[in-house]
């Protein structure tokens, strides 16, 4: 009888067990076993439910390492996986607090058995959820983000609460479609290890950086691991790099075919894991902090973007001479090579703004120093540069010396002295690590004081090499050694119960121990913000020395780093696979609200060639931010360093850049006032063309040029998505006939296709030297047609340079428009920017399909105009019209009928 009663209590338990494990397919599992180890002994120990995935029966074990997406989990939650159940509900002013609580634990150490979840009804298309331990005040990420009070009148989205086990279902009142649904899985909130999924509305996710990766990530069939912790490493696929962004859009694809678009942010800055699976459904693992998350409704994607930079802010106007094209390398190694370097750049005439120095020019690779030896004279070639129009720009580390003899070395005695340096886990003693001049101290730039420090010491250093920027580098921080001189702590900050899928698999891989002591918090929250918090110390540093709008290029970054920063994507190497994961790259920065963003032309590791860097360059001249860099050892790369043949190729390009730059500062000033992405992926303007939502191999500056770059090598043409509209190949004006699809395009090593797209008027300037001796040049105006006739444009333009012409309304505002194909208007709507006359040279109409006989202007007959029939161009020439002086003038044409 006993032995019968156990039979039936194993037979029992076993069919329960099978209930709560039953998956309707290996897609709904969620992983309860992330780690490198998971055995079914394991799996079972963490009540959870261990078997082999359907599809995959019988096949490959589970596979999973730092290199490789990850495939089914064999551990996963049971149905009854304890998590939390509702409590109270109460309506607040902001919408509802609720407090939700469980009685089991699970298989993670210090669970938090009592949370309070806020649901902020932020404002019609943005939703918060915050949950946090109701008892003790846990770290949260000190951005500043708006604090919403009063719950918003109405919304798109309907928020349905389930109460046991809890769950929340966010859904889009138009569709019913789920935008947020966390019932897939179970909650988790123990101390260091916090744990949600949600469904996903569609397979296709954007987004989610700083990651090497194709633009789309498309979870058909696919599981994903992503993580988020800032390591200094060349880019490689499937690893943690420079800058963390938990920011994603998803689409929703609607029965009647439309699609909508929302997007999330995860505001938390500890170590994490972004799992996908292709249920689809997405996992959030971090180690530390609050669930604080934002959802935003979009609808369409532009507005996501919007909804987006309203909480972490809107990107930088950046200073008008960072614009141009900007020199640096790794070992110019003396000032000779340099000036060699600067002059072949202008015996072969070719534009250029900005000259660099790296480490190299230091003296020892001390901040703040340069090189007396080697680098004589620099201050006066600075000043000499300067002179000419042109800008320096130096790096900066935020390693800082601590070995110098005494009285030797301000900025450490400094930095000392205001005590702004990093600590030991509870301790006086500085934390110290390794980089270029050996072992150094690690500023706080979360603590008040370190603004003053570092405004201090750049400034004396100003004093005497008066840069124009800073290059902050390695601020992941990085540490050539892991931890510190002394190691790390055996304490719980340095040894998580849980470590996300880091590089080195140690959270002091390469970078000063977790325990380590900032001013806001432990450097295990803040670790990721590092250089977050130097570009926002630094652009203060910049504005206070410099009184002008600064410019400050940080490797590291974090969500918002954009309204401080522009950005490049770090030590990339001279392939043309390098190349093309450079787009992609750029266009999610350009999501992240780092609008000013490039990646190093011609790349920075391995050696370059002549093919290679000329494809580069003429892609470069494309990126918000274009600067050709290059490690040490590299042979040169400068455009004037190769033959005559590739020069004129790069030179075409580079003339391509700084004839469009009224364009591209415009651009800038959308992104800065109206949350306007500078460059983006196709899908963003054609959402409903389902071809365009994986190209990354193309992208639109604004939303009229398409720049289709050839990413490949030995070859002389490209396969290249046309969108179904208007477009003329530019410069040449010439029409494509076939649109909607892929074309073959002419992509010989002297050229780059750039189209243009009917329906918009582009501004431009005929290019000087460099931006400075260029600015007071002739404009022209570039009109395209649309289909229908009309076209609009607009240009901002100030001095570039003034920190406040913006807020002061210092600069002119023009726009530009083209009405029924005949008259195109000019309206100067602010004109505070009288400097000097905003000429108008010429305009060249594109699609004027009827022969042209006369030409008003301000209604005064014109001769100066061609027409060519053959292509439909109109061209007005010699003009000499201030667009400043009137605040309506008008060219108008007749046609022949
Ligand atoms: C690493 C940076 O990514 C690279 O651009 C720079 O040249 C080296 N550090 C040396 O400073």
């Amino acid at each position: 009888m006993a032995h019968l009663s156990f039979i039936l209590i194993f037979f029992l338990i076993y069919y329960s067990y099978c209930q709560q494990c039953d998956q309707s397919s290996d897609i709904a599992r969620f992983d309860c076993y992330p780690e490198n180890d998971a055995t079914q002994e394991k799996c079972l120990a963490r009540n959870c439910c261990w078997r082999q995935p359907f599809e995959n029966r019988n096949q490959r074990e589970k596979h999973f390492s730092a290199f490789h997406d990850i495939n089914v989990p064999y551990c996963y939650y049971p149905k009854d996986f304890p998590t939390y159940k509702l409590q109270t509900n109460e309506q607040t002013e902001f919408g509802q607090r609720l407090r939700i609580n469980k009685s089991e634990t699970t298989y993670m150490p210090h669970d938090i058995t009592d949370l309070t979840v806020d649901l902020i009804y932020e404002t019609e298309h943005r939703f918060r959820i915050r949950i946090y331990d109701t008892i003790y005040k846990r770290y949260e990420v000190p951005l500043e983000v708006p604090v919403i009070t009063k719950k918003a009148n109405q919304t798109d989205y309907d928020v349905k609460i389930n109460s046991n086990p809890f769950s929340l279902l966010i859904t889009r009142k138009s569709t019913g479609v789920t935008l947020f649904d966390s019932s897939v899985s179970p909650l988790i909130f123990a101390d260091q290890f916090i744990k949600f999924s949600t469904r996903l509305s569609s397979p296709y996710v954007y987004g989610l950086g700083e990651h090497r990766q194709a633009l789309l990530i498309d979870l058909t069939e696919k599981w994903k691991k992503l993580t988020f912790w800032s390591r200094d490493f060349p880019p490689v696929e499937n690893t943690n790099l420079y800058g963390v962004h938990p920011f994603h859009i998803n689409p929703e694809f609607n029965r009647d075919n439309s699609t909508n678009f929302h997007g999330q942010f995860f505001l938390n800055s500890n170590a994490m894991d972004i799992d996908l699976q292709p249920l689809p459904a997405l996992t959030y693992t971090t180690i530390g902090g609050i669930i604080d998350l934002y959802i935003f409704t979009g609808p369409t994607i532009q507005n996501v973007i919007e909804q987006y930079w309203d909480i972490i802010g809107k990107p930088i106007m950046p200073p008008f001479w960072s614009l141009g094209f900007h020199l640096c390398r790794y070992g110019y190694n003396s000032i000779e090579n340099m000036l060699a370097t600067v002059k072949r750049m202008d015996d072969a005439n070719f534009p250029y703004d900005v000259q660099w120095t790296d480490i190299d020019a230091m003296s020892s690779y001390l901040d703040f120093t340069y090189d007396e030896k080697n680098f004589h004279g620099l201050p006066d070639f600075v000043r000499n540069l300067q002179a000419n129009g042109k800008h320096y720009v130096n790096i900066i580390d935020p390693g800082i010396s601590s070995v110098q003899s005494p009285g030797s070395y301000l900025p450490y005695e400094e930095g000392l002295r205001k005590n702004i340096f990093m600590k030991k886990f509870n301790s006086t003693e500085l934390i110290l690590g390794k980089v270029w001049p050996g072992i150094t101290a690690f500023p706080d730039f979360t603590n008040p004081n370190a603004t003053d420090w570092w405004t201090n010491i750049s400034s004396i250093f100003h004093d005497i090499v008066p840069f124009d920027g800073m290059w902050i580098d390695m601020n992941e921080p990085s540490s050539f050694i892991d931890g510190s001189s002394d190691g790390c702590t055996m304490n719980n900050l340095d040894n998580p119960p849980f470590i996300p899928n880091v590089l080195g698999g140690s959270l002091s891989s390469k970078t000063l121990c977790p325990s380590a002591q900032q001013y806001l918090s432990q450097h295990y929250n803040l670790h990721s913000m590092f250089g977050y918090f130097e570009a926002k110390v630094s652009n203060a540093a910049l504005k206070t020395i410099r009184k002008k709008r600064p410019f400050v290029l940080s490797r590291s970054s974090f969500a918002g780093s954009g309204k401080f920063t522009a950005h490049w994507t770090g030590d990339n190497r001279a392939t043309f696979d390098d190349m093309y994961f450079s787009i992609p790259a750029i266009l999610n920065f350009n999501m992240f609200g780092i609008t000013h963003v490039g990646a190093d032309i011609c790349g920075f590791g391995l050696e370059t060639t002549e093919e290679l860097c000329t494809r580069w360059m003429q892609l470069g001249a494309f990126y918000p931010f274009m600067r050709n860099h290059n490690d040490l050892g590299q042979k040169d790369q400068d455009p004037g360093s190769f033959s005559y043949a590739a020069q004129q190729s790069m030179k075409q390009a580079l003339l391509m850049r700084y004839s469009l730059v009224p364009f591209w500062y415009t651009r800038h000033y959308e992104a800065a006032m109206l949350s306007r992405t500078i460059i983006q992926p196709l899908f963003f303007e054609y959402p409903n063309d389902r071809n365009t939502y994986n190209i990354d191999q193309q992208f639109l500056i604004g939303r009229a040029l398409l720049v289709s770059p050839n990413l490949k090598t030995e070859t002389t043409s490209i396969n290249a998505y046309i969108p179904s509209d208007v477009w003329y190949e530019f410069p040449s004006g010439i029409r494509v006939e076939k649109v909607g699809t892929f074309i073959n395009l002419d992509a010989p090593l002297s050229k780059i296709n750039v189209h243009v797209r009917g329906g918009f008027i582009i501004p431009m300037q005929i290019p000087g030297d460099n931006l400075i001796i260029g600015r007071g040049n002739p404009f022209t105006l570039l009109v395209v047609q649309s289909q229908w006739g009309n076209a609009n444009g607009n240009l901002f333009w100030d001095d570039g340079d003034s920190i406040d012409s913006i807020e002061t309304k210092t600069y002119n505002y023009l726009e530009f428009s083209l009405m029924n194909g005949t008259t195109l208007r000019i309206d100067a709507l602010v004109t505070n920017y009288q400097d000097r006359p905003m000429r108008l040279e010429l305009v060249k109409i594109l699609g004027v399909n009827k022969t042209v006989t006369n030409v008003n202007i301000n209604g005064k007959s014109y001769t100066n105009f061609l027409y060519n029939i053959f292509d439909q161009i109109l061209l007005i020439y010699g003009l000499e019209l201030d667009m400043l002086t009137q605040s309506i003038q008008t060219i108008q044409w007749t046609m022949t009928n």
